[in-house]
């Protein structure tokens, strides 16, 4: 089997107090980043989502095989078409396909099965696990740890986008296999997650939620 060629790590160590400096910024920024459910629908800037795609694309992978897609859907049209088809999985959901506690557990959100927010967002990134690789005719190529790989790719992507000053929603309108043919996506790709991302409007409201407080969730051992 042949290695790939070995080149020299690019890391620079920095000191103690530039580390926690920035660990403190970065944990300060991202704490801002809330899930937002009422867009604008002002277009972003040209090149942003690029950059944000980018740096989700730079996550690691099971043996480096990169098994995700990502699919921006800024046309009218087709955004139309995918809300209509996730308000119609999320009438079932709501109508009786998730229990009593599964909705007593989102009472909070007071969201239902109306998702204005697929059209009033400037861009949906539909993002795709590739279940299997194919190759050139078509064969399959087994892929390795493709949920580990694409939640983490998806964690690099809402980070980017906070960071760019980009509001997004995680948005599971279950099952996403709608999402497969409506967006032309090949058989060895199941949809993962759809994010709207754009501004929030300018009354957004979101709920009053507290996060677990660092003891609750660091155990030293
Ligand atoms: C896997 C996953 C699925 C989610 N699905 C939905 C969804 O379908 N609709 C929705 O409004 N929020 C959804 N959320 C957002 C959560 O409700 C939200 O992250 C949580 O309430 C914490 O709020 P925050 O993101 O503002 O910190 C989802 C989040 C995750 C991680």
């Amino acid at each position: 089997m042949n290695s790939a060629p070995q080149i020299p790590l690019n890391f620079r160590r920095r000191t103690a107090s530039e580390m926690l400096q920035r660990a403190e910024a970065l944990a300060a920024e991202m704490s801002g980043r809330r899930s937002v459910r009422e867009f604008s629908p002002d277009p972003l800037p040209a090149g942003v989502l690029d950059a944000c795609i980018r740096m989700a694309g730079s996550a690691p992978s099971g043996a480096h095989q990169q098994p995700w897609t990502f699919v921006v859907v800024t046309e009218p049209d087709l955004k139309r078409q995918i809300r209509a088809a996730a308000e119609e999985e999320e009438r079932l959901n709501y109508g009786g396909r998730m229990n009593e506690e599964w909705i007593d557990a989102l009472r909070p959100f007071q969201t239902d099965a109306n998702k204005e927010f697929l059209e009033t967002a400037p861009a949906l990134i539909i993002l795709f696990r590739q279940a299997h690789g194919l190759d050139a005719e078509g064969n399959k190529i087994q892929h390795y740890y493709t949920n580990e790989s694409i939640g983490i790719a998806l964690g690099f992507l809402i980070s980017a986008l906070h960071q760019a000053g980009i509001a997004s929603l995680t948005h599971t309108p279950s099952p996403l296999k709608f999402l497969e043919p409506l967006l032309s996506r090949p058989s060895n790709e199941r949809a993962y997650m759809l994010l709207p991302v754009g501004y929030p409007s300018a009354d957004c409201q979101v709920p009053d939620l507290e996060r677990k407080a660092l003891d609750e969730i660091r155990v030293d051992r």
